[in-house]
């Protein structure tokens, strides 16, 4: 498709000339003698790029611009002017004019102009088109999972993407998804029209962090080459994402909690006040609490981020929610990988549910990727699921609170799991034969009679550990 230029021009023998020069260069253009035409044409019409005379029969073309408003015109505006006057331009480019250009203008120059203006409204629009695309694709029903927790994720979804919190923090394991909440509360919520700005703290050295986010100016420290806009400012006007914010130190979580609190950052180096509105979301996979008891982390931030907090439940305590993800995830590989799978034999099924995920979905995700790269037929391959080999950790019985989680994956056996409870509750019990005993509703002959067959001793530690 040719791309597509509106000349607004009263001198018709220059309007005339300019069309017949772009269309040459395969423009498509359309001429309009006055400011009215040039609105009409607007209303059904978005041109790439408006070349513009200054001064029209029917009125002044920057009166015209700042009329139309910057959010109805995705494309760039040049001026070219006989009467062109240094107030004239300043007002121009403020109004967010591409290019100001003086009659007579040197056609190869005005080439150039052009083409830049190009450029830059074919990146806009892409950028607005993605956008677009991001926010039919990221709604609290992406947050797939038929389970109650999974339900109550999304309707707290539902409700935070209509209030405009300043901040809230994401908690969960790895892999549970905070990242994609993050996106869905951006690309859903209020600030869909600003940008998302995503920064991972701890992948970054301390010092950089500092000038990723507040940005500095030319000079400020060795190697810092001209001046940079942080990712505070990118974010204006939307979101910005802190990822891991565990791993930023002390001084820098000052610097961000007065810049959340006044709403105001420096650049390093600069000494100019720049308003910045952005609405903040954390996310941690650590407990910030026992961060804030040790020191690590300051309350004050602390709490100003905890304004809101979403945590995100384990995937296994939601076991039920692969009936949903799985075969998404399959479908998404098969489309990737142009396969065809389809049949999931109830081993798999079986064998991922007794899985303890501590990836959670990441690893689910991965698994399938792997499942569906290496299947042969339309058969989901069980033998490539190696949930035993490929992750030792993930066999291993664990203590959970009150509660104690062993694995059904045939990695333990009858004898082991046994062994496994008694020694679990002994310790709990400091080694209290009758205690342990009364716990597990048996008698103290019987429980001896285990701990001597295992030879569970107070020093002898932890079997399978
Ligand atoms: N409920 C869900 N529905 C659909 N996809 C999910 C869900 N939860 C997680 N995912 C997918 O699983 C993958 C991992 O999720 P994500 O990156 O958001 O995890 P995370 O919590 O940010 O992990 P980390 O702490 O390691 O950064 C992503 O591809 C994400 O889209
Ligand atoms: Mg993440």
């Amino acid at each position: 498709m040719a791309d597509t230029l509106l000349l607004i021009e009263d001198e018709t023998l220059l309007g005339t000339e300019l069309a017949c020069h772009f269309r040459e260069q395969s423009w498509e253009v359309v001429l309009a003698a006055t400011l009215d035409s040039g609105r009409r044409l607007l209303a059904e019409w978005e041109p790439l790029v408006v070349l513009s005379d200054m001064n029209l029969p029917d009125g002044n073309a920057l009166d015209f611009l700042e009329s139309l408003g910057k959010q109805r015109f995705r494309g760039e505006w040049i001026f070219l002017t006989g009467y062109g006057s240094i107030p004239d331009s300043v007002r121009a480019l403020r109004l967010g004019a591409f290019d100001f250009l003086e009659k007579p203008c040197d056609p190869e120059r005005l080439d150039l102009v052009v083409a830049g203006a190009a450029r830059s409204a074919r990146a806009q629009r892409r950028l607005t088109d993605q956008s677009a695309s991001e926010t039919r694709r990221y709604t609290p029903a992406s947050f797939i999972g038929r389970s109650p927790a999974a339900a109550q994720v999304r309707s707290l979804l539902q409700k935070l993407i209509r209030v405009p919190f300043s901040a809230l923090t994401l908690g969960g394991e790895t892999g549970t998804g905070k990242g994609l909440v993050a996106r869905i509360l951006h690309h859903a919520g209020l600030r869909a029209g600003g940008p998302l700005v995503e920064i991972n703290c701890a992948a970054l050295p301390r010092e950089l962090l500092e000038s990723e986010l507040f940005g500095h100016e030319a000079g400020a420290f060795t190697g810092a080459k001209g001046r940079r806009r942080g990712l505070m400012e990118q974010a204006h006007g939307g979101t910005l994402f802190l990822d891991e914010i565990s791993e930023i130190n002390l001084d820098l979580q000052a610097k961000l909690l007065k810049a959340i609190e006044d709403k105001i950052i420096r650049r390093l180096g600069g000494d100019r006040e720049i308003q910045v509105d952005v609405q903040i979301i954390a996310a941690t996979n650590r407990d910030l609490e026992t961060g804030v008891r040790e020191g690590m982390f300051r309350g004050d931030l602390y709490h100003r981020l905890n304004v809101f907090r979403l945590e995100l439940p384990p995937l296994r305590v939601r076991l039920d929610d692969l009936d949903d993800l799985l075969p998404l995830l399959v479908a998404e590989y098969n489309s990737k990988a142009g396969k065809r799978v389809k049949v999931l034999p109830a081993e798999v099924w079986t064998r991922l549910r007794c899985h303890s995920w501590p990836g959670n979905v990441r690893e689910l995700r991965n698994l399938v990727e792997r499942c569906v790269l290496f299947a042969e037929s339309e058969v989901f391959p069980v033998e490539w699921l190696q949930l035993g080999t490929a992750a030792p950790a993930v066999a291993a019985p664990a203590v959970a609170g009150e509660r104690l989680e062993i694995p059904l994956d045939g990695s333990m056996s009858l004898d082991e799991i046994d062994r496994y409870v008694i020694q679990t509750v002994l310790e709990r019990h400091q080694y209290n034969v009758t205690a342990t005993a009364r716990l597990l509703g048996t008698t103290r002959e019987t429980l001896r009679y285990r701990i001597d067959k295992y030879g569970l001793k107070p020093e002898a530690g932890r079997g399978r550990e």
